[in-house]
């Protein structure tokens, strides 16, 4: 079964490859010629998701899936959620968006947080979402070098350390987006029995 994850990004492609089953073989956008930016312009992250799996279901005419990712912060009504990537603006910087982020939280005690994933997925006449959530709680300051985006704030439930600071493909192992496609792969197998 061929099956397009919407991203060039190779990290997650790999990773999210060693996940489903071997008989699925996944292209990236660049592996069908798409290059064009697909909008991400819904204000949540099924919305986006969504928008993302089926630009190419219907331009391309391959079955899709796409994810999207926010941290929700309680103490913010979830923000910055579905603009996570874009909290301190277009730039996508981690750094910007982290100091931004502890400069919202200044002086705010309930420190808790949850990163989810959303998958979506199109197929055939049909759309499928997948969620995985990952609770935990934002430090007063950055803490470890490994990931991206806002892993030196985070302390994921039942751990002491940060994503950044968590060893090996640990943190990929427990990771919101990990738990939203496991659900994806388990939905994928039960279409070959
Ligand atoms: P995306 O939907 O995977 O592109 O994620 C959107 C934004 O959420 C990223 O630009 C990061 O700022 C943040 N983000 C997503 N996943 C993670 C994660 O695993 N750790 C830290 N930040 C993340």
């Amino acid at each position: 079964m061929k099956l397009v994850f919407a991203t060039n990004n190779m990290h997650k492609l790999t990773e999210v490859s060693a996940m489903l089953n071997a008989d699925i073989s996944l292209l990236s956008l660049k592996d069908i010629g798409c290059t064009e930016d697909i909008p991400e312009t819904a204000d949540t992250l099924e919305g986006n998701a969504l928008l993302k799996a089926r630009f190419v279901k219907q331009k391309y005419g391959y079955d899709c899936f796409a994810d999207d990712t926010g941290l929700e912060v309680e103490a913010l009504a979830g923000a910055p959620g579905v603009f996570s990537a874009r909290y301190a603006g277009e730039g996508h910087d981690s750094e910007a968006n982290m100091s931004k982020l502890l400069s919202e939280m200044e002086g705010t005690t309930n420190r808790k947080a949850r990163f989810r994933t959303v998958v979506a997925l199109a197929l055939g006449e049909e759309e499928h979402l997948f969620e995985g959530i990952v609770g935990g709680h934002i430090l007063y300051e950055r803490r470890g070098m490994a990931g991206f985006g806002y892993d030196p704030l985070f302390v994921p439930d039942g751990y002491s350390q940060t994503f950044a600071e968590l060893a090996g493909g640990l943190k990929n192992s427990i990771s919101h987006r990990a738990l939203a496609v496991s659900k994806l792969a388990e939905f994928l197998s039960t279409l070959r029995k």
